[in-house]
């Protein structure tokens, strides 16, 4: 099942140093992860939510074409841009008529096969070449315990057929893995099972699943354990109430923009409205300990999530250590954050980055990659980045491979707006996933970008 929204061709694109520096006040795209979130959990809410700010890139327009097909009714008012899910309740989904396309998205497909597992029907999800190529065992092998059966390619790979059990019991699970994905897979098949569903993770992750089905009225504990981290609860079957929602502007998506206003000469940018959730922030946390100019300001709660503005300075920078358990706080920002680890004085450490290997590409490879064609010398010692600062602009003049990856095609663009040389990038297509109208954006604060 093709739709019309999947990046139909490729799009290159060299990137020189604008002749000024970035300047403007922007509001980004709404939070990838609250976006797609929103769109399931209001679908199997009773009643009308209306979602504000939602994200309206491809990987959230496939979670809203497979809530469709399952049975939910989603619109958008073309006046407002607000959407609007009306949701039937736990057992409200139906079998869908066709293969479910999650397009380049692994937050779709992990946390919906959750929701599968746990409805008495079958399904098979898909997705691009990408997708396909991304470990779904993850979240087979807890989800397994529901009695659902699964059929996927080898390695646990999409395409994969899901048998539904409608009588799941509840999960107990410890995380092998820090992922929020697989944490959120766990709790949504226990939304359909009798009793409490525990989770533990020994790092935390991301709690918007935790923080959402709240909202929707669920029963959801969060304990800390002796030996770090923590254990989830909820109360299967929980009634869950349509309330409405605001997504918050994405914080990883203003990484992008905010990045670039700290390595172009000249430059100030805020971004407006930006999550602040603590579990998302690590990158801002990584910026200021090298030195960045960032300031957060007008701090306010909006829909449940905490939100800011932040304004960020063009400066110097010097190299920092980022600890392992920071990782799942900005598991998403490490390609943009090694470009101004490129830019900064001396050595910058990542630690611990072996789930980079399994995102949209092998982004701990792509990431190398992006910095040595482009003159950075790095190098990768077991599961940690380290890169050896170049103490100003970045030599650039290379041709970066972004393997339909959004955020190594963004981040190969600001790299070249901070560079010697030109750097090309093969596609920027998929940057429509996650961040529409990134270029438009760029270009109103002074990028030049396609000029
Ligand atoms: C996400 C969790 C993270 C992140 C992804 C979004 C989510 O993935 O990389 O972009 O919305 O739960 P993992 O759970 O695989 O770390």
């Amino acid at each position: 099942m093709k739709t019309d929204h999947a990046p139909s061709s490729v799009c290159a694109l060299t990137v020189s140093a604008p002749r000024a520096g970035l300047s403007g006040h922007v509001n980004v795209p709404g939070d990838k992860s609250i976006s797609h979130r929103s769109l399931m959990f209001s679908a199997l809410a009773r009643g009308t939510t209306h979602i504000v700010g939602l994200l309206e890139g491809e990987d959230v327009l496939r979670t809203a074409d497979a809530m469709r097909a399952l049975g939910a009714d989603i619109t958008r008012s073309e006046t407002s841009g607000v959407w609007i899910v009306v949701g039937h309740g736990l057992d409200g989904l139906r079998e869908p008529a066709d293969v479910l396309d999650m397009g380049n998205s692994g937050t779709a497909a992990r946390l919906l096969s959750g929701i599968l597992a746990s409805h008495g029907f079958t399904s098979v999800m898909t997705g691009d070449a990408s997708l396909r190529g991304r470990p779904m065992k993850r979240v087979m092998d807890p989800l397994a315990a529901t009695g659902a059966t699964f059929l996927a390619r080898q390695g646990g790979r999409l395409p994969l057929a899901i048998a539904g059990n409608a009588n799941p019991p509840p999960l107990s699970y410890r995380l092998p893995v820090a992922s929020a994905q697989v944490k959120s897979a766990v709790l949504l098949a226990g939304l359909n099972a009798v009793g409490e569903t525990r989770v533990e993770e020994p790092v935390a992750t991301r709690d918007h699943t935790e923080n959402m089905l709240r909202h929707f009225g669920a029963s959801v504990q969060v304990a800390p354990l002796d030996a770090g981290g923590c254990v989830i609860t909820l109360q299967g079957r929980p009634d869950l109430v349509a309330r409405d929602i605001v997504v918050p502007g994405d914080p990883s998506s203003a990484a992008f923009v905010l990045v670039a206003a700290l390595l172009v000469p000249g430059s100030q940018v805020s971004v407006r409205g930006v999550g602040l959730n603590p579990l998302r922030t690590g990158l801002f946390i990584s910026l200021r300990e090298m030195g960045a100019n960032l300031v957060i300001s007008n701090e306010r709660v909006e829909g449940g999530e905490p939100v800011g503005d932040i304004t960020a300075t063009v400066g110097a920078l010097h190299g920092v250590d980022v600890s392992a358990t920071r990782a799942p706080s900005m598991i998403d920002e490490y390609p943009i954050l090694a470009v101004a680890a490129a830019h900064a004085t001396g050595q910058s450490r990542f630690r611990g980055l072996e789930e980079l290997r399994v995102k949209e590409s092998d982004r701990l490879a792509a990431t190398v990659a992006l910095l040595e064609v482009n003159g950075v010398r790095v190098e990768v010692v077991g599961d940690d980045m380290i890169v050896h600062g170049t103490g100003g602009a970045i030599p650039g003049g290379g041709l970066v491979r972004t393997h339909m990856d959004h955020r190594l095609a963004m981040s190969a663009i600001i790299m070249g707006l901070a560079a010697q040389k030109p750097v090309s990038v093969d596609d920027t297509a998929f940057i429509d996933t996650s961040f529409p109208g990134f270029t438009t954006l760029m270009n109103s604060i002074g990028a030049g970008l396609g000029a």
